[in-house]
């Protein structure tokens, strides 16, 4: 089957094999993942000189880490000797990584140190060419590190866009920025990696019947009234709800850090409530009454706004994948507000958050639905408010109402012509 066959032209139809084939996902791997800037890790992890964290491009492990030099360095976990994994901890501070086979080792830039056996040969191995293979293109922007293997990709920068106006109405909001707390949540998903992106694309619609336990019908309803969704270009998107000119500040401020303001008690209330009283000067008036819902950035990652995390989408093949989720708090909050967001973060979206739950649930159950024999004719449909998207006067991007599904086809358009670029070559 060839790609074009898969999306339809304006992407309103989706086959179901986008999500369940073998061959769609080899393509992914070099079409994407080959290619697109990919979220690694953030800088508040690897403060000093030696700290590492593990990452995953794709399937490939990388190795995240601040040199002796102060700089950002992604190698891939895998020894040049015999391929094995140089560092086995998630996280930690070492002045090498040695393979545990023949104890070869390695900086933590990734070059290579000693070869304990060289002493007993004659010819000795050029060490400057054995070093971890590195990923080419490494860049930060307001601590968010990302790699490439791509050495001619577009600025990190250039490739966020105009995500950035709506990622800096939350990280600007706070004077010292944001950071992560602690190592991130890991668990596995009988999915495809692309329905947990697409829900945080976009997908808020869903919440009042999936979710219809926690949120109630009002607050969907404000949704639907005040919120909006905005693409920055196909595969980048925001969805947040717009506050009237005028609204009481605590109806902004404690929407902000979703339940955290609200169950959190008074202490992290009138946090939230100093912090949004400076909005205005620190985001500018638009920026300031948003309060965000989800976010994501193509190709895989995600920002929960209302729940404060972030969260990779590592695919593990069509069927499977490796969720990576972190709690992220404003820098210079006390302790006891990060530690109250932290626990608001993972009692609704943590790998046993109540929220959570219900999407995986769905996910597993649609990756079940895209391998169902006799079905093929019936493609998904992703036309809701085909065409209804424009431009914003005040907001870069295209805009529209939450239950426009534009955001799934801008992805899909860019996720087939991607594919279509590799199909083909080997
Ligand atoms: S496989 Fe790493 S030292 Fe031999
Ligand atoms: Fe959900």
């Amino acid at each position: 089957m060839r790609v074009s066959e898969l999306v339809n032209e304006d992407a309103s139809l989706v086959s179901r094999r986008c999500w369940s084939d073998a061959g769609v996902y080899e393509l992914e791997k070099r079409g994407i993942f080959r290619r697109a800037w990919l979220f690694l890790g953030h800088e508040s992890q690897i403060r000093n000189p030696g700290d590492f964290v593990q990452a995953y491009m794709c399937e490939t492990p990388v190795i995240l880490a601040r040199g002796m030099d102060g700089g950002l360095h992604a190698s891939v976990n895998s020894c040049t000797h015999r391929g094995l994994p140089v560092c086995r901890a998630d996280h930690g501070n070492t002045k090498r990584f040695i393979c545990p086979y023949h104890n070869w080792s390695y900086s933590v830039e990734g070059n290579l140190v000693t070869i304990p056996q060289e002493s007993a040969v004659a010819n000795k191995p050029d060490k400057a060419v054995l070093g971890l293979k590195q990923v080419p293109r490494v860049a930060s922007w307001r601590g968010m590190v990302f790699g490439c293997f791509d050495e001619n990709v577009e600025s990190l920068e250039d490739y966020l866009g105009d995500m950035r106006f709506y990622l800096d109405a939350f990280f600007e909001r706070f004077p010292g920025g944001i950071e992560f707390l602690g190592a991130p949540h890991r668990w596995v998903i009988n999915a495809n990696w692309k329905l947990p992106v697409e829900n945080q694309l976009g997908d808020v619609n869903h919440g009042a019947f999936l979710h219809s336990a926690i949120i109630p019908r009002e607050a969907q309803d404000l949704i639907e009234e005040l919120g909006f969704s905005a693409v920055t270009r196909a595969g980048h998107g925001a969805t947040f709800r717009l506050m009237p000119q005028g609204a009481p500040v605590d109806e902004v401020a404690w929407g902000m850090e979703g339940m955290g303001g609200m169950f959190g008690g008074a202490e992290v209330q009138e946090y939230l409530r100093e912090i949004q009283s400076h909005a205005a000067e620190r985001v500018g008036d638009i920026r300031a009454r948003m309060k965000g819902l989800t976010y994501g950035i193509y190709p895989n990652l995600s920002f929960l706004w209302s729940n404060t995390s972030f969260k990779v989408s590592h695919p593990r093949g069509p069927g499977k994948v490796e969720y990576w989720s972190w709690a992220v708090v404003p820098a210079d909050a006390p302790d006891s507000i990060k530690r109250v967001l932290r626990t608001n973060y993972s009692s609704f979206f943590g790998p046993a958050g109540i929220l959570e739950q219900e999407d995986s649930e769905v996910w597993v159950q649609q990756f079940q639905g895209s391998n169902i024999d006799f079905a093929d004719d019936r493609p998904y449909y992703y036309g809701l408010g085909l065409g209804e998207e424009a431009p914003h006067p005040e907001l870069p991007g295209l805009v529209s109402v939450t239950a426009n599904e534009f955001y799934a086809r801008h992805f899909f358009r860019r996720w087939r012509d991607e594919l279509q670029a590799v199909e083909g070559q080997s």
